[in-house]
């Protein structure tokens, strides 16, 4: 049994939240601090009663050496079992709250660390910044201290325990607690020290707290910066000690003169002690405001000086002066409307699971403004300290999540008295640890936990300590009515996967004074993301609306070595564990290993910074188009543009573009240079000018095209052309459901409790999945062959009961040896009829796409294309397709519609052996049905006649 604690369990009491725990803080940088991360020592048992006294001080008798930071599901065991495990809502244990399951693996890790003589004036203190679920603190045996939430450091005074020299320290850390029924995320399910350790010295007097108040006003550009610098005495505390405080600018320039103030003394004058602090404003005038755009951090330096004069702590904080307000249904930044270009962010790594470095968290940044993300929400539970610090300085928009999900049982926990002290804890300590930080405009209540009194104590808690910043928490409106519900918990309307009418209704009904920001859009589950730019025509178009967090950033993915030797992304019940999602955890914009899927493309493109528009008639009555700055701060000068004249056999021309200054939020008509005759398309493209922290000089941030001519002919290549006879095109209409047609993984799921897109139900209980398509539908196709090759004309008559069909084209089959292509038409990357925004009309050319997503399904569609070559590189003979009339929507994969449907992990499938080749009359769009609305009518395939034609050759 667990020395001390062992007898009362506190993992099962939900309302102990900390023993002996040290108050949370603003990060404080300026103490000598030694990091405990590295090798460690973890002996495992079946449970926290399962832990010998011994363990915490004795032998270490089955001991494995694991890593520090990380998790225990992710490291070798040395053969106890405990795998990561991932369920989405359910539990993945019989409840209810706050019931644990007898098996509950506990870890005890154990390391030796030194403290120095010098350390014995001082406080020592230890910091563990992240347990899951909940751990205790024991140094050379004598229990120190306990803490809960997973996601947040605890600290704990251990200079009582501690002597100099060697000292010994172990750390138990149980799985599952009560706790765990509020950290019910969509995620995996880990164990473990996934963040770091360490230990430092503290004078015995110091500096405690550190909150930074700023603000900006726009008006007149001064700015403000208040702070409170909480002292804590190490014994009785003296008069004599001061606080002096001095600022400095973006350039390190002293603004004004410092302040000085006593730290009061006399706490026990009835009425008059205020406690500890020292409180100081400074004025700003000329400010360099924060934002997103403009990064500018000022430096605020603190130190504690005692009453010799000599300095004894300083501490040197980086702040940002801004404002933010919700007015008029707008979210403000120093007054200014900004657009919300997010997405949302869990810790991921597929080999640290949730052990992310400081390397990985700047990586996703690189990553995410590359794609112009400028917006995070830290779903669902405050990130590493270091996180908050690259977004104040990169420039961007952060949610702050507290860690509380009680998805499993949103109904009961949020009113549960027993949990009320974790709820406003967990809210409480990430405001306490992060409200120094710019970059966090906004807090969250946390996710998924139904509406209840326990958030509305966390908010009041937090509206008084921070009024200067507006709250978030999407279950209050969804239960309570977007137009004037949950109030006291949300200051934002901010739904989750909300139709394009239901969003368009709020902002033009004009209710309310809330801005509406969605919290979770466009699942990014495999090939999906349909519509995202449908959902940006009316936030733009839209009064009321200003944006929202894409679901989600990366795949959770992660890398398991199979026993032959094979390794592989693996998602839920890959692992062996139940019960599991299965591979609703694989639904980010990049794979886990930050390769992007193709939507993130699109993404880029619809949230980028300067939009293009105009057509054929302005620009031959007026030769300009329209150019739009979206920035809320800054110009384009940072940009540079180019005018692309697109023909239908390639570039024409590539000029460099002059555009005058566009001041942020507005527009102007520029004019373009002479197009060359033949031009289909005129393409502006926007690259940075110089190097940046994202990427070097030319990367593209924006692109947008006119359409010059719909209707373009297309000439005959040169060169002799014969008819292509190794094609023999036959009629297809199934696709490897998308996870938005269905769940075919989890078809309990799809059909019984009807979760998820059900077009592939549909689909199946019309055969369409197994039958001959001929069997299925009316069909004839003309066939003509002269000297420029074969030509087909189809028609498809689509009965009413097999509306909605995943697609109506051919397919053919070639040689591997075809291995690059060209077209024309949307590119260059993947694209379908409601994810092609982004792509742009071009010439473009590719090698066989590989399989971009975990789970094998359709994937590699080049729509709007003219013509389409696919080429054997190696003796250069080429297969032609000219559409004949419309364009035709065109791919050339390795898999067949039946390998996809039937494959369960990309890594199972055997190396392609062919190259498949689709040329589609008609393809469904992709919706975001996994989560969320299905495809728009618009984007479906009706029942009635499909004609389509187009001509085959060989070239070469
Ligand atoms: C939301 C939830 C996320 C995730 C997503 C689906 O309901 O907040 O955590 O589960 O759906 O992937
Ligand atoms: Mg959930």
């Amino acid at each position: 049994m667990l020395p001390v604690i062992g007898t009362f369990a506190p993992w099962t009491d939900p309302a102990v939240v900390q023993i002996g725990r040290l108050p949370a803080h603003t990060p404080l940088r300026g103490f000598r601090r030694r990091s405990l991360d590295g090798r460690w020592q973890l002996e495992m048992f079946e449970s926290p009663d399962a832990v010998p006294a011994t363990a915490i001080d004795g032998d270490r008798r089955r001991a494995v050496e694991v890593a520090v930071p990380g998790n225990w599901t992710m490291q070798d065991l040395d053969g106890f079992d405990d795998l990561p495990q991932y369920t989405n809502i359910q539990m993945p244990f019989a409840g209810p709250p706050p019931e644990l399951p007898e098996r509950n693996p506990t870890g005890v890790f154990r390391r030796s660390f030194d403290v120095p003589k010098a350390w014995s004036s001082g406080r020592v203190v230890l910091g563990v910044d992240g347990a899951e679920s909940v751990h205790a603190v024991y140094v050379n045996g004598d229990f120190v201290g306990y803490g809960t939430d997973s996601r947040l450091p605890s600290e704990y005074d251990v200079t009582a325990h501690v002597r100099p020299g060697q000292n010994e320290l172990a750390i138990v850390v149980v799985k599952w607690s009560a706790h765990s029924y509020i950290e019910d995320q969509d995620q995996w399910w880990m164990g473990g020290l996934h963040r770091p350790v360490w230990i430092e010295s503290r004078p015995s007097t110091h500096l405690a707290d550190l909150p930074i108040t700023t603000g900006y006003d726009a008006a007149t550009g001064s700015g403000t910066v208040s702070l409170d610098a909480f002292v804590s005495f190490g014994g009785v505390p003296e008069a004599g000690w001061t606080v002096r405080a001095t600022l400095f600018d973006p350039n390190g320039r002293q603004v004004g003169s410092p302040h000085t103030g006593d730290v009061p003394h006399e706490h026990a004058r009835p009425y008059q002690f205020t406690g500890f602090s020292v409180a100081a404003e400074f004025a700003v005038k000329q400010a360099k405001p924060w934002s997103a755009e403009r990064p500018d951090r000022y430096e605020v330096r603190v130190e504690l000086i005692d009453r010799r004069g000599r300095s004894r702590h300083v501490e040197s904080m980086l702040v940002g002066l801004r404002t933010i307000e919700t007015r008029d249904r707008q979210l403000l930044v120093n007054g200014q409307p900004v657009w919300i270009f997010g997405v949302n962010r869990h810790d991921h790594h597929p080999d640290r699971g949730k052990a992310v470095t400081v390397d990985d968290i700047r990586d996703d940044l690189v990553a995410m403004r590359r794609l112009n993300i400028s917006a995070i929400r830290t779903s669902h539970y405050p990130n590493r300290d270091e996180f908050y610090d690259l977004c104040d300085e990169l420039g961007f928009y952060v949610i702050d999540e507290s860690n509380i999900e009680s998805h499993g049982y949103n109904w009961s926990v949020c009113d549960d008295a027993r949990y009320r002290q974790a709820w406003v804890e967990r809210g409480a300590r990430m405001v306490q640890r992060d409200r120094n930080h710019p970059s966090v405009i906004i807090w969250s209540l946390g996710n998924e936990s139904g509406y209840g009194v326990n958030h509305d104590a966390l908010a009041g808690w937090i509206r008084r300590a921070d009024p200067t910043r507006p709250l978030h928490y999407e279950d209050a409106i969804r239960i309570e009515g977007w137009d004037d519900g949950g109030r006291p918990a949300t200051d934002l309307v901010c739904p989750m996967y909300p139709t394009i009418d239901e969003i368009r209704s709020y902002g033009e009904r004009g209710v309310g004074d809330r801005p509406l920001i969605l919290c979770e859009y466009s699942h990014a589950m495999g090939n999906s993301n349909g519509s995202l730019a449908d959902y940006w025509d009316v936030i733009v178009a839209t009064d009321g609306l200003q944006g929202g967090f894409l679901w989600e950033w990366k795949d959770h993915g992660l890398r398991q070595r199979r026993p032959d030797g094979s390794v592989r992304l693996a998602y839920g019940g890959q692992f062996g564990d139940v019960p599991h999602d299965c591979n609703f955890v694989a639904d980010g914009l990049m794979s886990a290993d930050l390769d992007p899927h193709p939507a993130a493309a699109e993404l880029a493109w619809v949230y980028r910074p300067v939009v293009v528009t105009g057509d054929n008639q302005t620009i031959a009555s007026s030769g300009s188009v329209r150019v739009e700055n979206r920035r809320s701060f800054s110009t384009l000068r940072d940009l540079r543009a180019s005018v692309v004249a697109v023909g239908i056999d390639g570039e024409l021309a590539r000029r460099r573009w002059k555009v005058p200054a566009i001041a942020p939020h507005t527009a102007a008509d520029v004019a373009l240079p002479a197009l060359p005759s033949g031009t289909v398309a005129v393409r502006i493209e926007w690259a940075t000018a110089a190097d940046t922290w994202f990427a070097p000089a030319g990367h593209l941030v924006a692109w947008d095209e006119v359409i010059v001519e719909a209707d373009p002919t297309v000439p005959s290549p040169p060169g002799s052309r014969q008819p292509a006879d190794l094609v023999t095109p036959t009629l297809s209409l199934f696709r490897g459901p998308i996870d938005n047609d269905g769940f075919k993984l989890m078809p309990d799921l799809a059909r019984r409790l009807r979760v998820g897109g059900q077009a592939l139900a549909a689909w199946q209980d019309a055969g369409v999945d197994r039958t001959d398509p001929e069997r299925l539908v009316d069909h004839t196709v003309t066939v003509e062959h002269d000297e420029a090759g074969t030509t087909y004309r189809h028609t498809v008559e689509v009965p009413a009961e097999l509306a909605d069909l995943p697609r109506v084209g051919v397919a053919f089959e070639l040689p591997v040896g075809f291995d690059r292509t060209r077209w024309f038409g949307r590119g260059p990357g993947e694209n379908y009829p409601d994810r092609n925004r982004g792509t742009m009309l071009g010439v473009w050319s590719a090698g066989i796409d590989p399989l971009p997503y975990l789970v094998p399904q359709e994937y590699g569609l080049r729509t709007d294309c003219r013509w389409f070559e696919i080429t054997d590189s190696s003796t250069g003979s080429t297969v032609r397709i000219e559409a004949l009339g419309a364009p035709l929507h065109v791919s050339a994969v390795g898999f067949d519609a039946g390998e996809l449907y039937a494959g369960a992990s990309a890594f199972d499938l055997a190396p392609p052996e062919r190259v498949v080749v689709h040329v589609d009359a008609a393809h469904r769009g992709l919706g975001t049905a996994s989560c969320g609305p299905d495809v728009l009518d618009r984007y479906r395939l009706g029942a009635g006649t499909y004609r389509f034609s187009y001509r085959v050759s060989l070239l070469g």
